[in-house]
């Protein structure tokens, strides 16, 4: 059930409980214009939901919310819980690339703090934003995504998760040691989808304003000829893809016309991603490696390496496991051609300007 969120134009600005707004509304599509996600409202602190059941933060933790033992659970670089289909998911799948809002939620938990300000610049059907939703506490969200048909997906679904449950809103189950920290609630009312290019979006959006960007850009580029198309696709549904992913826009970052292209691109959206985040926070980037054009391609260390350039130094490399990945028989019974399992969730931060200068004094 959605409850009652104070709103602040700034982050941590006290105001008067006149100010409070009670219920998610149904948001209007925008598209372009400028972006300062700083004006969407802050969420409440949620104290209940931090702290019911659950150790409090050291003392000295001014990241996130979690107990030191939620903290080491985290850290470890291989992450294989099989999230449930949830929170729309029979609507989300339209989308081949659409994330569990339970793994995005987990990233949000360790990387910010309730109430605090996550940018999405590759939003899809809206697996951050959800994720914002259903953290405890709520996060503030804005989402940006390119493609109308994503947005739209994501604007019928909020109102009908809302409606669930006689208007209780979506029944998240306790997955026990595999979601560790107690129920979860649904509040998407601190979250936005903009529609519209993240290129032109995001020099919109002031400087240092940003808590922390999490998200999952198109993983290459779009080649006409997959693995699992060409002549045996018809013949064989293993060789088929069967859904939709990249749309028509030359905008498309999977429009990009080569590799190189496409990360040049991406190492435009890290500069931005770098100027809009606050110092010290962080920008978790979720991406998958290619086998194109007869090779292995590494994708998320190319990527990470991208942004470093520009001033987001890589953390850390946590592997996903998909363990629902479906395997296609690709260079069967003649060479060895991967089924790829799994996603890098790649962990870049914008270090403090002293951090900085002390390693490059130390160098
Ligand atoms: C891997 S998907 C993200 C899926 C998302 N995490 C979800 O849960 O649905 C990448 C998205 O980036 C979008 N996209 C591609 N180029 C874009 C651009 N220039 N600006 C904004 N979005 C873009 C695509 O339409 C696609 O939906």
């Amino acid at each position: 059930m959605s409850r009652p969120v104070t709103t602040a134009a700034t982050r941590g600005a006290k105001l008067p409980a006149s100010t409070r707004w009670t219920t998610a509304r149904p948001t209007k599509v925008r598209r372009g214009g400028s972006l300062d996600p700083t004006r969407r409202p802050a969420a409440d602190r949620y104290p209940e939901l931090v702290t019911e059941g659950r150790r409090a933060p050291h003392p000295a933790n001014a990241l996130n919310e979690l107990s030191g033992e939620e903290w080491l659970y985290f850290t470890k670089s291989v992450l294989t819980t099989a999230y449930p289909s949830e929170l729309g998911h029979a609507a989300r799948k339209a989308h081949g690339a659409n994330k569990p809002p339970r793994l995005m939620a987990r990233l949000i938990e360790f990387f910010s703090k309730s109430g605090e300000l996550v940018l999405d610049p590759f939003a899809g059907v809206g697996g951050s934003l959800l994720g914002a939703a259903i953290a405890r506490g709520p996060r503030r969200a804005v989402g940006i995504e390119l493609d109308p048909r994503w947005v739209a997906i994501y604007e019928a679904l909020v109102p009908a998760l809302l409606a669930e449950d006689g208007g209780r809103g979506p029944r998240i189950v306790d997955l026990g040691q595999s979601d560790p920290g107690g129920p979860r609630r649904f509040d998407p009312s601190g979250s936005e989808m903009r529609l519209g290019d993240a290129l032109e979006l995001l020099p919109t959006v002031p400087d240092a304003t940003v808590d922390l960007v999490v998200t999952d850009p198109p993983y290459n580029i779009q080649l006409p000829l997959t693995m699992a198309g060409g002549a045996s696709a018809a013949e064989h549904t293993n060789r088929r893809t069967d859904y939709a992913m990249v749309s028509d826009s030359s905008a498309d970052l999977a429009n990009a016309p080569d590799y190189p292209s496409f990360l040049d691109r991406m190492e435009t959206v890290f500069g931005q991603v770098q100027r809009v985040l606050r110092e010290g926070r962080y920008a978790i980037v979720i991406v998958r490696d290619a086998y194109q054009d007869g090779r292995y391609q590494f994708v998320g260390s190319d990527l990470a390496q991208r942004a470093h350039a520009v001033g987001l130094v890589p953390k850390g490399d946590l592997i996903w496991h998909q363990a629902g990945t479906r395997l296609r028989p690709y260079g069967y019974p003649r060479v060895f051609v991967p089924n790829i399992a799994h996603q890098h969730i790649l962990v870049l931060r914008r270090e403090p300007a002293r951090a900085q200068a002390r390693r490059r004094c130390s160098r």
